[in-house]
């Protein structure tokens, strides 16, 4: 395949675990100098290591506006100007109505909505007119699930960004999407799941109601992003592009 992205500077948020260190990989895959974010340090020297070619660690919780501008410093001093964004830094856990705690909010959302919105907005001055924004959003954006009622929220919230933004970006031609991944066998997940065998069990019984019978793997998340990304989607703009194997469409 051609290396769409040869010359190109692309941000990878959460970029090292799950879909956020698939994606990394893959852009660089394709000639991307990239830069990849996570809280925990060890985690982000391991993905520098695997995601090679031209990377850049730089550790910082999206949620803090102060790692944000760290991280565009570092990009400002090595490069100057940012042709992608992938705003992916995000989780969640289980939660019923009736015991949300206030906790349970502020760091879902901090990390999910305060987070994409500044990683995005502090952004903008280095990004080139003509650029590509992607959001990591969810199936849970347009499907209720117990227990998950917060989670679900910030990613309602990812995919109303995204239709939003397109109006604010207009005169800029950078388009703005956002990728709803539907169960997709990641770190992430495997916690939320319990892990282990209780985690492989829920996998399997999710894997019956999904129409393409399994769950999802984290590099085909990954490939749906750079498509996103690339001109190949030249003009695809405000969309929420669901990858689930069907998991919400039925
Ligand atoms: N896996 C799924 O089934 C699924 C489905 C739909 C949507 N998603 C979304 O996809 C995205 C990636 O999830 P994943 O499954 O790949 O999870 P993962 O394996 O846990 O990876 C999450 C990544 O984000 C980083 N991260 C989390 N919060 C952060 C913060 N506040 N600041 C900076 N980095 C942060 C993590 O590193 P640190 O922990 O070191 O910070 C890690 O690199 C999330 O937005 C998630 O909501 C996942």
């Amino acid at each position: 395949m051609a290396a769409r992205f040869e010359n190109k500077v692309v941000i990878v948020t959460g970029g090292t675990s799950g879909i956020g260190l698939a994606t990394a990989k893959a852009f660089a895959g394709e000639g991307a100098s990239v830069f990849i974010t996570g809280r925990r340090q060890e985690a982000l020297d391991a993905a520098v290591k695997a995601v090679g070619g031209r990377v850049t660690g730089v550790r910082g919780d999206m949620g803090k506006l102060a790692d944000i501008d760290r991280l565009y410093d570092a990009v400002q001093q090595k490069h100057g100007h940012i042709d992608v964004v992938f705003a992916n830094a995000g989780g969640g856990e289980f939660a019923a109505l009736g015991s949300i705690t206030e906790e349970h909010y502020q760091s879902t959302f901090d990390s999910n909505v305060k987070g994409v919105l500044f990683t995005v907005q502090k952004a903008l001055p280095l990004m080139r007119d003509g650029g590509s924004i992607v959001l990591t959003s969810s199936t849970t954006s347009i499907s209720g699930t117990p227990a998950f009622s917060v989670y679900s929220a910030t990613k309602a919230a990812i995919r109303s960004f995204a239709r939003n933004w397109i109006l604010d970006l207009k005169d800029r031609h950078i388009r703005v999407n956002a990728i709803s991944p539907g169960v997709t066998d990641t770190a992430g997940l495997n916690e939320l799941f319990g892990g282990g065998a209780q985690a492989e069990g829920t996998k399997d019984y999710l894997a019956g109601l999904i129409p393409a019978g399994r769950v999802g793997q984290p590099e085909e998340i990954a490939k749906a992003v750079l498509f996103l990304a690339s001109d190949d989607a030249s003009f695809i703009n405000g969309v929420e592009l669901f990858v689930d194997g069907g998991q919400v469409q039925i």
